[in-house]
């Protein structure tokens, strides 16, 4: 195993793909499944602190500071789990795929993630959101819910509503059927989960050109994605939701605008195992979403060189970087991450492995 407190590459000149990311002080940067957001002339990097052998978050959401996103100081722990008991974001709960946000209106700091209770695996499904007056934190947990309790999504009309509300579970026990993809296309997880809100798992945020802001999310069992509107302080869901590629299991949501189109990568649903990254196209954030082919290209596209999307960062050039992590399970703090620049053939997003990146 590798010393993270060894101090060579002190002040890197490439970040190579898949290698050890050392923080100014030498250690291997803890921050998984994240996403960058830039306030002033610094990036802040924030992910999910891993320990050594277990994935459940023992410490909580790290963030890191940068100005070049080469060298990055450790800023220390935003969000810290509680040892309260019963608290939602008790330590060993599992606290996924951290985002953060700046509201320009209200100045605050605004951080979701995916939240699941302490010792019941995955079953609660929620978001939880949390919020600071400064970029690096300390942010204070706010809430963790299920989404959108009590709405229809956008696109259902009156009819559609109605079809849904008869859908039974009952009808469906089995899964993958003809008859049961049909019932998920009308809602049936939909339905399920009307009243109690909507599953909530892997996500990211993405704030529009027009300061409106949006929770991309796997909701229905993993089986589809919603795109949920925020309020306006970005605290809270509007209760405006659309579904993307439904029964299409897309894990792991990325989000950026290019020239006016939305695309979205994302991956299939095999746990901590890599697989075939996906790829989708709007011309409006509320769809429709059009699926193309795979985006990556080299040495293991098949298995998006064995990492799994987290992030695209979008720079004041209007480049794109494509973030992914490189799970290790038996070792989760040891993960590692890849980050690619995205080119564009046929105005279409590619995404070419590079051993090394420098910005
Ligand atoms: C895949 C998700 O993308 C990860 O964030 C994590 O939830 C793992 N599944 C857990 O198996």
């Amino acid at each position: 195993m590798e010393n993270y407190w060894n101090k060579q590459q002190q002040k890197p000149h490439t970040l190579r793909n898949g290698g050890l990311w050392r923080d100014e002080s030498g250690r291997h940067i803890n921050a998984h499944g994240g996403g960058i957001m830039k306030y002033g002339d610094t990036y802040y990097w924030f992910g999910e602190h891993k320990d050594d052998h277990t994935s459940n978050a023992m410490v909580g959401v790290m963030c890191y500071a940068s100005k070049d996103l080469m060298n990055w100081r450790n800023c220390g722990v935003a969000l810290s789990v509680t040892d309260e008991r019963g608290h939602d974001i008790e330590r060993g709960c599992i606290l996924e795929r951290p985002k953060v946000i700046y509201n320009k209106v209200t100045g605050k700091f605004c951080m979701w993630f995916h939240l699941e209770l302490k010792g019941r695996g995955y079953n609660a499904a929620r978001y939880g959101v949390a919020v600071a007056d400064r970029p690096e934190g300390p942010y204070k947990f706010l809430y963790s819910s299920r989404a959108n309790a009590g709405t229809w999504p956008i696109e259902f009309d009156k009819k559609a509503c109605a079809i849904a509300d008869t859908l039974n579970m009952d009808n469906y026990k089995k899964w993958w059927t003809p008859s049961w993809r049909k019932a998920i296309d009308k809602g049936l997880f939909v339905k399920r989960d009307f009243a109690a809100g909507q599953m909530s798992r892997d996500m990211t945020l993405y704030i529009d050109d027009d300061g409106k802001a949006y929770h991309i999310f796997a909701s229905e069992d993993n089986v589809t994605l919603h795109i949920a509107e925020l309020t306006a302080d970005y605290l809270h869901h509007t209760g405006r939701y659309t579904r993307v590629a439904s029964g299409g299991q897309n894990e792991a949501p990325a989000i950026f605008k290019h020239d006016g189109t939305y695309w979205m990568i994302t991956s299939g649903c095999t746990g901590w195992e890599p697989n075939e990254a996906r790829m989708f196209s709007a011309p409006s954030i509320w769809g429709p979403w059009t699926q193309h082919p795979n985006p990556c290209r080299g040495p293991k596209a098949e298995k998006t060189f064995n990492g799994q999307s987290t992030f695209v960062l979008t720079l004041e050039d209007g480049r794109h970087i494509f973030m992914a992590d490189i799970w290790r399970p038996r070792h989760p703090r040891d993960a590692r991450y890849i980050w690619i620049p995205i080119e564009f053939e046929d105005n279409k997003p590619v995404i070419r492995w590079r051993d090394e990146v420098t910005f």
